[in-house]
C-alpha cells in the first residue's frame, strides 16, 4: 500500500482554497493508502506567534481536520513538535540543501519581501518539510499547486541523499489535483485565497456559516461581459468561480462552463455559493461536536504521535547511520 504524507500549519483560520486543493483528497487518500497527516506546528514558528493564539490554533485546525472526515481509526493524525525527530532530521536535510537553492523558494522570496527582520527558520523552512515527508517514507504527497516548488526541493534533497550516503530515503511524488489546486481569492481572483492575506471577504473559510458563504460568493468580483467562460487569464473571476464549482462537483471547470451557456453570473454565483454550503455545512456541525470534547482530540493526537514516533525513528536512525553519526551503545536512539 502506497504511504500518504502531508501537512498543513495552524497560522490561520482554515479556508475553502486548503479544502478544494488538499484536505478533501486526504480524506479520501485514508481510505486507499497508509495516510499520516499533520499539523505542522513547528513551520508556524518560522514567523512570529502569539503564544495564546497559536495554542488555540493548534488544536483547532486538529478539529477541522476531525471534522472535514479524517478518521483515526483509519489514519494517523498527529502534531509535528509530538515527534521529535522532524526537527532531527531536518538538521541533516539543511545540511544538504544548498543555500542558493534555499533562496530561490518563491514562498520564501515572497513572505520575507519588505519584511524588516526575517528569521533563519523561515529561510530554511523547506529543509523542515523535506523531513516531515521523508520521515515515514512517503510515497505521495497530496498537496495543492503552492507547495509545487517545496515537492521539487524535496525529491532533490532525497535523491542528493541518497546519491551521497546510499539508499535510504523514498523518493517521494507531489499529488496535485488537476482542479482545485489554486483556488484564487473572491475579491481578487488574480491572487490565491491565503490565510496569510487579510481578505476577509475574498476567502471562504471552512467554518463560516451559510449565510456568510452566500454573501460572500454572491459579492465576488466578475469580469466585464456576461458570457460564463473558463479564460483565466481574461476572466479570472468567472474562472474561479467555474474552478471552485468544477472542484466541488467532481467536474473540469470547462465541463461546468458549458452548462452555463445563454445564463448570466447570477446563476453561477447562486450554483457555486450552494454546492460549497453543502460542502462545509456537515463540517461545521462536527466541528462544533469536537469542540465540546477537548479530552477526546487530545487522546486522538497522543495516539497518532506514538504510531508516527515508531516510524520516524526508525528512518532517523537510518539517515544517522548512513551520514556516519554513531548510535548509542545498547540501542537507544
Ligand atoms: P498550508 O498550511 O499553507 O496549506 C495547506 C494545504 O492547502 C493547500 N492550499 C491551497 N490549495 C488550493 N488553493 C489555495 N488557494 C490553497 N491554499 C492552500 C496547500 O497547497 C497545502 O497543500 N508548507 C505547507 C505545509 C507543510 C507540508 C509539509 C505540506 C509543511 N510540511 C509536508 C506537505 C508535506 C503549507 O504551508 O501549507
Amino acid at each position: 500500500m502506497a504511504r500518504v504524507f502531508s501537512g498543513v500549519q495552524p497560522t490561520g483560520d482554515m479556508h475553502l482554497g486548503g479544502y478544494l486543493g488538499a484536505f478533501r483528497h486526504w480524506a479520501a487518500d485514508q481510505h486507499e493508502h497508509d495516510s499520516f497527516f499533520c499539523v505542522v506546528d513547528l513551520h508556524a514558528l518560522t514567523v512570529e506567534q502569539d503564544p495564546a493564539e497559536l495554542r488555540e490554533r493548534i488544536l483547532s485546525t486538529a478539529r477541522v481536520l476531525l471534522a472535514l472526515g479524517l478518521d483515526p481509526d483509519v489514519c494517523t493524525l498527529f502534531l509535528q513538535s509530538h515527534v521529535q525527530e522532524h526537527t532531527g532530521l531536518a538538521w541533516l536535510m539543511e545540511c544538504v540543501a544548498g543555500f542558493g537553492e534555499l533562496r530561490r523558494m518563491t514562498q520564501f522570496k515572497d513572505k520575507s519581501a519588505g519584511q524588516e527582520s526575517v528569521s533563519a527558520g523561515l529561510f530554511t523552512y523547506p529543509a523542515l518539510m523535506a523531513a516531515d515527508i521523508l520521515l515515514y517514507d512517503t510515497d505521495r504527497v497530496p498537496v495543492g499547486d503552492d507547495q509545487r516548488q517545496h515537492l521539487e526541493l524535496c525529491r532533490d534533497l532525497a535523491q542528493r541523499f541518497n546519491h551521497r550516503y546510499g539508499e535510504t530515503f523514498v523518493v517521494p511524488e507531489a499529488s496535485i489535483p488537476r482542479v482545485g489546486a489554486r483556488i484564487m481569492d473572491l475579491q481578487e481572483p488574480t491572487r490565491k485565497m491565503s490565510k496569510s492575506v487579510e481578505s476577509p471577504q475574498g476567502t471562504v473559510l471552512v467554518l463560516d456559516e451559510p449565510a456568510v458563504i452566500e454573501r460572500k460568493v454572491k459579492r465576488a468580483v466578475t469580469d466585464t461581459g456576461t458570457d460564463v467562460r473558463y479564460d483565466p487569464v481574461h476572466k479570472p473571476g468567472v474562472s474561479n468561480l467555474l474552478e471552485i464549482l468544477g472542484a466541488a462537483t467532481g467536474r473540469s471547470p470547462s465541463e461546468v462552463a458549458d452548462s452555463y451557456t445563454g445564463a448570466g453570473y447570477g446563476q453561477l454565483k447562486s450554483d457555486v455559493a450552494e454546492a460549497v454550503v453543502e460542502l462545509l455545512a456537515p463540517v461545521r456541525e462536527r466541528y462544533a461536536e469536537l469542540s465540546a470534547d477537548p479530552a477526546g482530540v487530545a487522546a486522538i493526537l497522543a495516539k497518532g504521535a506514538a504510531k508516527a514516533s515508531d516510524v520516524a525513528a526508525a528512518t532517523f536512525a537510518r539517515a544517522k547511520e548512513a551520514v556516519g553519526l554513531v548510535p548509542p551503545q545498547g540501542g537507544r536512539r
